[in-house]
C-alpha cells in the first residue's frame, strides 16, 4: 500500500474501495468484506449511497481492527444546516465511534454551515479529517475558503483518463489540499471503455498488468488517491495489484494523450439541484 500524508499529518491509504452503487441487499457487505480480506484498508461510502449500515457490518465481521481502517463517508447538502448531527447519525448507521474522513458531498445548500458543523465534529473527536467533494462544479467554490478555521484535508472529484480538472487540482494543491479521484475507471456508465483504450492496453501488456491496474497506477503516480468501485470480488482483488510496478515517462506520456477530454458525468450543477436538494432519506 502507498499513503498520502494529509495537511493534518494523517496518512491515508492511496487506494480504497468505492461503494457507490453497491446496494444494501448484501452486496455492499460482501464487497467490503472481500476488500478488507484482500488487504484494503480504506473504504469510501456516503449517506447518499444508502449502504452505510452494511459497510459497518462488514467492518465488524472482517475482524480487522477499526484503527487499521480508513473509513470515509459524506454528508448530503440537506444535512448541512446541522452537519454535526448528520455526523452523529452516520456514526450510528456505521456503528463506529469515529470517522477518518467526512466530505461535504456537493457544493450545494449551506456549505458554510456544513463546514462549521464538520469543524465542530473534529473538535469533539468524532471525525479526524474533513474534506470537500464536487466543489469544482461551481466557480464560486473559492469563496468557501474565506473564514474557515480548519482547511479541507482533501477534495474528491471526478477524475480519470478522459478528464482531469487540472486547474482546480493545482489550486487545491497550492492551498495544501490533497486530491482524490472518483470514477477512476470511468464509472459504470462508461462500460469499461477506458480499460481497453489502445494506449492503456499497450502499457498494460508492457508491464504484464490489466487495463484497470494501469489506470489506477496512473492515478497514484499523477498525485491522486483513488477509490475504484466493483461488485466483483476478483476485480476488487485485482485492483490492489498496483504496488509492484511503476509507469515510466514513456507510459505517462502515452496515457496523457489517451483520453477524450470529456467528463463522464456531464450534468451541470444547475441541473442537479432539484434531484440533490429534493432527495429524501428514510434512514
Ligand atoms: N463524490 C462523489 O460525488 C462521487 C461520485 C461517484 C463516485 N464516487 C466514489 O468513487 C467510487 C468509484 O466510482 P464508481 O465505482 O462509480 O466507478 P469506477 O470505480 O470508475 O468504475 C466502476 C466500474 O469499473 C468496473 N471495474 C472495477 N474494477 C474492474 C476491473 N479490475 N476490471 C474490470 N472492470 C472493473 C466495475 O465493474 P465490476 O463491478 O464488474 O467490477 C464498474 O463497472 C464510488 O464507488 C464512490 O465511492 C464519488
Amino acid at each position: 500500500m502507498e499513503y498520502i500524508t494529509l495537511n493534518n499529518g494523517l496518512k491515508m491509504p492511496s487506494l480504497g474501495l468505492g461503494t457507490f452503487g453497491l446496494p444494501a441487499d448484501g452486496t455492499a457487505k460482501r464487497c467490503v468484506l472481500a476488500a478488507l480480506r484482500a488487504g484494503y484498508r480504506h473504504i469510501d461510502t456516503a449517506h447518499g449511497y444508502l449502504n452505510e449500515r452494511e459497510v459497518g457490518e462488514a467492518i465488524r465481521e472482517s475482524g480487522v481492527k477499526r484503527e487499521d481502517i480508513w473509513l470515509t463517508t459524506k454528508i448530503w447538502p440537506t444535512e448541512y444546516p446541522d452537519a454535526e448531527a448528520a455526523v452523529d447519525r452516520a456514526l450510528e448507521r456505521l456503528g463506529v465511534e469515529y470517522l477518518d474522513l467526512v466530505y461535504l458531498h456537493h457544493f450545494l445548500g449551506d456549505v458554510k454551515a456544513g463546514w462549521k458543523g464538520l469543524e465542530s465534529a473534529v473538535r469533539h473527536g468524532k471525525v479526524r479529517s474533513i474534506g470537500i467533494s464536487n466543489f469544482e462544479r461551481s466557480d464560486e467554490y473559492r469563496a468557501f475558503f474565506d473564514g474557515i478555521e480548519i482547511a479541507p484535508a482533501i477534495a474528491q472529484m471526478e477524475r480519470h483518463i478522459d478528464f482531469t480538472p487540472s486547474a482546480y487540482a493545482e489550486d487545491l494543491r497550492s492551498r495544501g489540499i490533497a486530491c482524490e479521484a472518483w470514477f477512476p475507471l470511468g464509472g459504470t456508465v462508461s462500460r469499461k471503455a477506458q480499460l481497453s483504450l489502445p494506449a492503456v492496453q499497450s502499457v498494460a501488456r508492457k508491464h504484464g498488468k490489466t487495463g484497470a491496474q494501469v489506470l489506477l497506477r496512473w492515478q497514484l503516480q499523477t498525485g491522486f488517491a483513488a477509490v475504484p468501485g466493483s461488485a466483483n470480488e476478483a476485480h476488487i482483488a485485482e485492483n490492489l495489484g498496483i504496488f509492484d510496478f511503476t509507469l515510466d515517462a514513456d507510459d505517462l506520456a502515452a496515457l496523457a494523450g489517451a483520453g477524450s477530454g470529456k467528463r463522464v458525468f456531464d450534468v451541470p450543477l444547475s441541473a442537479q439541484v432539484d434531484m440533490i436538494m429534493g432527495f429524501k432519506f428514510n434512514d
